[in-house]
């Protein structure tokens, strides 16, 4: 599957949400996360994040492991998104900034 990773926390700009032809994005409080039980592996949502932060699970970065299990962990806990909504106002501040993964919120 398709897998969301560091650089979309406090960024979600929720492009890609709308490209996925099956729903399998969940939203967190400022990250979204994809039901690997649902993807189908169409790649469209990957060139549709501005912050480059979705990797199919082939080509995931050792460093960006760890969000495999977070994806299906929080997928099973979070609501369905399938519409685009505004980012955060200070998105473009925390695109780039480096292992966000600490400001999570569940
Ligand atoms: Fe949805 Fe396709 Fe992205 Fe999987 S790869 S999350 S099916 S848009
Ligand atoms: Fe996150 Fe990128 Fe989607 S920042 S919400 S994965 S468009």
């Amino acid at each position: 599957s398709y897998v969301v990773t560091d650089n979309c926390i406090k960024c979600k700009y929720t492009d890609c949400v709308e490209v996925c032809p099956v729903d399998c994005f969940h939203e967190g409080p400022n990250f979204l996360v994809i039901d690997p039980e649902e993807c189908i592996d169409c790649t469209l949502c990957e060139p549709e994040c501005p912050a480059e932060a979705i990797y199919s699970e082939d080509d995931l970065p050792p460093e960006m492991e760890q969000f495999l299990q977070l994806n299906a962990e929080l997928a099973q806990q979070w609501p369905l998104i399938t519409e685009k909504k505004d980012p955060p106002p200070d998105a473009e501040d925390w695109n780039g900034v480096p292992d966000k993964l600490q400001y999570l919120e569940r």
